[in-house]
């Protein structure tokens, strides 16, 4: 098993790349790339964790190398947020990023499994599909948007509000990556219920939450630690998936364009990534609700990233 990480050197990069140091399956390679010049640097600080993953770092001019043979990208490259800005301040520096950095995968690893965590997620995902489209490598059961991080702040803050296990506590999280595009289906936590003043609450907060760590960080950028673990535990679903375990997760994925064209929702993986789109269920009032006022800010992200590569 190869993981790439794109953008290795950066608030994410680096908890992730700790984090698969010390997760992925033993034998694996971890391969580290960045413009920053401190990228070999991370590299031998993690190489001397003593863990069968083999890891190497890669700078500027080795996008080619750090790809070759990858089974899995990840993409934490680009800009983040400061105070003040919301996700789609962030598209004008990270969309030309990631475009170059999915070229680089068209060409040296087309058939890897990518997961892009970048800045506007709603849009950046539908970049990296339309460069794969114009290259003829596109394969929508191969690309993914990370809202992983959603899900597990769902998690946490419900079991916070209701004194649950957390370990215990599963939350679906549908739509997309950013304000209210981010839906929790709290009708759907097993073993917790809300008043309508909670789910009120605790709504906008998950929606937010992203908001809440960029301003308590006054400057200082936005969600890295958490977002490490949230890839690394995203990653770790595709990892078994590859392995041919049954998983269920949720991302942002080309679904059947029931809602939108992109749309997170729950899906089983498999070795060559979303094997089946799995239907999300039921929803209360409050959340069909929701999902219908949040569609057009949604479709219009998606949009974005359409025309960045084809307008
Ligand atoms: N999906 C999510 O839930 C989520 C959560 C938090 C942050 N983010 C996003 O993740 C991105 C990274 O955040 P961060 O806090 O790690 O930022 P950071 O500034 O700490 O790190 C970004 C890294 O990207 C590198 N980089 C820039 N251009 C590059 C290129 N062309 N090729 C390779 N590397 C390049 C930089 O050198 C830097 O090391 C931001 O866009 C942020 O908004 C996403």
């Amino acid at each position: 098993m190869k993981v790439t990480v794109l953008g290795a050197a950066g608030g994410i990069g680096q908890a992730l790349s700790l984090l698969l140091k010390t997760q992925l399956p033993a034998g694996s390679e971890l391969s580290l790339y960045d413009v920053a010049p401190v990228v070999p640097g991370v590299a031998v600080d993690l190489s001397h964790i003593p863990t069968a993953v083999k890891v190497e770092g890669f700078g500027a001019d080795a996008l080619g190398e750090a790809l070759t043979g990858a089974d899995i990208v990840l993409i934490p490259a680009g800009m983040p947020r400061k105070p003040g800005m919301d996700r789609s301040d962030l598209f004008a520096v990270n969309a030309g990023i990631i475009k170059t950095l999915a070229e680089g995968i068209v060409k040296n690893c087309p058939k890897a499994l990518t997961g892009i965590i970048t800045n506007p997620v709603n849009g950046t995902v539908p970049i990296v599909a339309e460069v794969f489209k114009a290259a003829g490598t596109y394969d929508k059961n191969r690309v993914f948007g990370i809202t992983t991080l959603d899900v597990i702040r769902s998690e946490a803050f419900v079991a916070e509000l209701k004194g649950l296990n957390v370990s215990d506590v599963k939350v679906p999280v549908i739509g997309g990556h950013s304000g209210t595009t981010i839906l929790p289906l709290l009708s759907q936590v097993e073993g917790a219920t809300f008043t309508e003043e909670e789910v009120a609450a605790l709504t906008p907060r998950i929606q937010n939450a992203g908001t809440e760590v960029v301003n308590a960080k006054a400057g200082g950028g936005s969600a890295t630690l958490s977002m490490g673990a949230a890839a690394a535990r995203f990653c770790m679903s595709l990892v078994k998936g590859i392995q041919g375990e049954d998983v269920v997760d949720y991302a942002y994925v080309e679904g059947n364009g029931e809602d939108a064209q992109y749309f997170a929702q729950p899906v089983r993986l498999g070795p060559n990534g979303v094997v089946e789109l799995l239907p999300y269920g039921e929803l209360s009032a409050f959340e069909q609700k929701a999902k219908e006022d949040m569609l057009a800010t949604l479709k219009s992200d998606i949009q974005e990233g359409v025309d960045f590569i084809n307008a």
